[in-house]
């Protein structure tokens, strides 16, 4: 694998190890002078943040922290983010962090020069029409996880705190201009999150792998992202520091986002009510819904997934893929069962409601009624595969 590499596809991407070093550079592409650095409060102090404001502050570029986002970002974090944007007059968002900060800076960028309140924006229909496409400003975004694929999308998940469901919040200019894919910066996340965000970069790709609309393009891209986690999620896991690992699971997650605008499925259509009520690690979540999710659409899966396992040269077809994805979450890992991640059995018919109004409910293989998911929550948490 060469050490570093650009590419315009989605967008304008700077792949290496140390290319964090670029990020003023970045800013410049994207047209930013004045960045709002958004980020976490976990990754607030760390010594990569530190690295990264280091890097603006000799590029020249003022920048102002933002962090005050929380995992699963509410709308209360993008109105802070906002009103710091405004206050400070910042003309983009450096987006630094995981999922949620990326989600949190991209839509606090997308929301600047609006007049309509965030909902208003949901992903339904046309609704991203509304928008005032001159009011968005530019976007730099550095992942520190490699899951989300945040980065190269054109969308953000918040969750409505009114509701308890998460919202996807969508424009086609909510496309970072620059993202920088640097591996040393993943280097010191905790084995569990390495495992948890890897899954998600897996369903992302295996859901639109699934998704029955026509989109050869993203299907060919979500294969090659599978043989990425099969082949470097374990290692990554097992070593941290393994730097090709790394950079091989930043590209995987990257190829799941742009992989999944052909739809996802059943498995985020589970994991979502579950993310929003009981405050769940997203792609942990996932993770454990997997199994059930590929077991109930077997039926409808059994040539594409029998091609997916040649590629991955695994025997068996679809069952050696179950296998498989069994085996990958033992060795992260990752519980088989529902209660072990902290969720009960009070609320699923709650939950079944809410998993098939999910927007991503209809991109699964297999049609899912609400029957059919207090099914799959009832066989999650009683471990009952087949
Ligand atoms: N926009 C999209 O297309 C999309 C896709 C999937 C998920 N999501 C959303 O993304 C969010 C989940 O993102 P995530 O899985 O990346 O988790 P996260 O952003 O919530 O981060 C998890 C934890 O890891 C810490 N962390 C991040 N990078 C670190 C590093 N390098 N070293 C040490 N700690 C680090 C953070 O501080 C945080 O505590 C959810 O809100 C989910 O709904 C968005
Ligand atoms: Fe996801």
């Amino acid at each position: 694998m060469p050490r570093s590499a650009d590419w315009t596809y989605p967008t304008a991407i700077r792949f290496g190890a140390g290319r964090i070093d670029e990020l003023g550079d970045a800013c410049a592409t994207a047209g930013i002078t004045r960045p709002l650095f958004v980020t976490d409060p976990g990754l607030r102090d760390l010594a990569i943040t530190t690295r990264a404001l280091g890097v603006l502050a000799a590029a020249g570029l003022r920048a102002e922290v933002f962090s005050d986002v929380q995992p699963n970002p509410t709308e209360a974090n993008v109105d802070a983010g906002l009103a710091a944007l405004r206050d400070g007059g910042h003309d983009g968002v450096v987006a630094f962090g995981g999922g949620s900060a990326l989600d949190a800076g991209k839509i606090v960028a997308f929301m600047r020069g609006q007049r309509r309140p965030m909902w208003d924006f949901e992903d339904i229909g046309d609704w991203w029409t509304r928008a005032d496409p001159a009011g968005i400003a530019p976007i730099v975004a550095v992942p520190t996880t490699a899951g989300t694929g945040s980065e190269v999308g054109r969308a953000g998940v918040i969750t409505n705190i009114a509701t308890h469901t998460k919202k996807v919040i969508f424009h086609p200019r909510m496309l970072p201009r620059e993202v920088i894919l640097d591996p040393e910066l993943t280097i010191g996340l905790p084995p569990a999150i390495t495992a948890g965000t890897g899954m998600d970069a897996l369903a992302h790709c295996l859901e639109a792998y699934a998704s029955p609309s026509y989109h050869p393009m993203a299907e060919g891209i979500a294969v090659e992202g599978i043989r990425l986690v099969k082949d470097y999620l374990p290692r990554a896991y097992r070593d941290g520091a393994d730097i090709e690992a790394r950079g091989q699971m930043l590209v995987a997650a990257a190829m799941g986002a742009t992989a999944f605008q052909k739809g996802l499925g059943a498995i985020h259509a589970l994991s979502h009510p579950v993310g929003a009520i009981y405050g769940t690690h997203h792609g942990l979540t996932n993770a454990v819904f997997m199994p059930y999710v590929l077991d109930f659409n077997r039926e409808a899966l059994w040539d594409k997934v029998d091609r997916l396992a040649a590629w991955l040269g695994l025997d068996g077809g679809f069952s050696g893929f179950l296998d498989f994805v069994l085996r990958l979450r033992r060795d992260l890992g990752i519980p088989h069962t529902l209660d072990r991640i902290g969720v009960d059995d009070a609320r699923f018919a709650e939950l079944a409601a809410m998993a098939v109004a999910d927007p991503t409910a209809g991109g699964n293989p297999r049609a899912l009624s609400e029957a059919d998911a207090l099914d799959l929550y009832q066989r999650a948490y009683d471990g009952r595969l087949g």
